[in-house]
Formats: structure tokens, sequence, C-alpha cells
């Protein structure tokens, strides 16, 4: 793999895995609502926005309930959410990711943050990365979501590098899309490993770095 100035790694999936709390808290919600939910539903929720994802999840009934209804709908999901996601401690974090992110930072290359989700901060903290990355950007600070780069694009921008010069690392088909639409080179991990549109493809984070960084 060819040197990087620059790392920007998605949340979800890539550097935690939230992915069990997001599928409780929806079928939470589904259950409540009536709503047929399971583990496919869950899987096109990769990497998409809250909103976004509270329309698949109400499928054939999402024009069924008011803006102001769903919107209710999706802080109900969220306040599930946040109250799993406060379960984790930095001992949640993979040694893989840990070991991968300190190596990289001793080599010298910058390294951000890239996640659709307004929790990231949160996240971050609970895991112990809370002050960690050269940028965070995220779900807070964007008007599009992936397949959309502006996530990406911003935090290139915080970083002061070009697209180019900067490897996006996704675990999401939608942020391998936003990635190659932002001119950004894409590794994909996990759901994403066989990802043809990727241009690398990783088992696990530190092979990152096993070609020379
Ligand atoms: C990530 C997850 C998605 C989630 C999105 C928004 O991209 O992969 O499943 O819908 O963040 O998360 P939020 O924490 O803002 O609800
Ligand atoms: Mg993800």
């Amino acid at each position: 793999m060819r040197n990087f100035s620059a790392y920007i790694f998605d949340l979800d999936g890539v550097l935690c895995h939230t992915d069990q709390f997001h599928f409780a808290a929806w079928a939470m919600l589904a259950k409540r609502l009536e709503i047929p939910f399971d583990a496919s539903v869950n899987d096109r929720l990769r990497g998409v926005s809250r909103m976004e994802s509270l329309d698949i999840v109400l499928g054939e009934k999402k024009n069924a309930y008011t803006t102001e209804q769903k919107k209710a709908f999706a802080e109900e999901k969220n306040a599930i959410y946040r109250g799993y996601l406060q379960t984790m401690t930095p001992a949640d974090l993979d040694e893989d990711v840990r070991s991968t992110l300190l190596k990289l930072r001793a080599d010298g290359h910058k390294l951000a943050v890239g996640s659709s989700s307004k929790n990231a901060p949160l996240i971050l903290e609970c895991i112990g990365l809370g002050s960690f990355f050269d940028a965070v950007a995220d779900g807070t600070q964007i008007a599009h979501s992936k397949p959309d780069p502006e996530v990406f694009l911003l935090a290139a921008k915080l970083l002061d590098v070009k697209p180019d010069d900067a490897l996006v690392v996704e675990d999401a088909e939608a942020g391998i899309q936003a990635a190659k639409a932002g001119g950004f080179y894409a590794a994909g991990i996990g759901p994403a490993a066989d990802s043809t549109r990727a241009d690398f493809r990783l088992q696990k984070l530190s092979d990152l770095l096993k070609a020379p960084v």
C-alpha cells in the first residue's frame, strides 16, 4: 500500500462496534410501532444518517407519519441507543485498532474521523479517543450524509490535506462510494472488505501497516 499523508477513519464498524446497539434500539422502536425489523434491515442502515435510517426502518409506512412524529421516533431511538453507548469504555477499543492508530501517529501521519453519526464525540470519549484525533468530522457538521462525500471533504479540509493524499477506511458501501466521489483512496473493512469500488481490502485495521507507510 502506498504512503498516505492522512488517514480518515469511519467510526461505527471501523474503530468500534456499535452495530448491535443500533440494532437493539431500532428493534425496540420497530416493535412498539409493530413494524417488522431484522438484521437484514439493520445491515442497510450502515453509514446512513439517523433520519434516512428511520425511513428505511419504517419501510412502506414511511409516509404514514408526520414530520413531528418521525422526529420523535428518531429521538426515542437515539435515547435508547445513547443508553447503550454509555456502557462502552476504553476496554471496548480493540487492541488491533489501538496499536494501529498509535503506530500511524508515531510515523507522523495525520489522523481524522469521518462519521455520519451525531454521537461520534460521545462514542470517542467513551472508548478513550476523545482527544486523540487531529480532526473529527461528524454528523453534526454536515448537511449531506454518505454516499455524499461532504463528511470526508470536511475532514480533509480540517487536516489541510488533499483528498488524493488521504486514505478513507470504511465498513459501509455508502462510505466507500462517498470516499471515491470525493477523490479519496478507499479501503474497505468488515462488510466492505469485498467492495469492488474499494482501492484496498483489509481483514483487520493493522493491514494498513503491512507495507511501508
Ligand atoms: C453511522 C452508522 C449508521 C447511523 C449513523 C447515524 O454512520 O453506521 O448506522 O445511522 O451513523 O448515527 P447517529 O448516532 O447520528 O444516530
Ligand atoms: Mg461505519
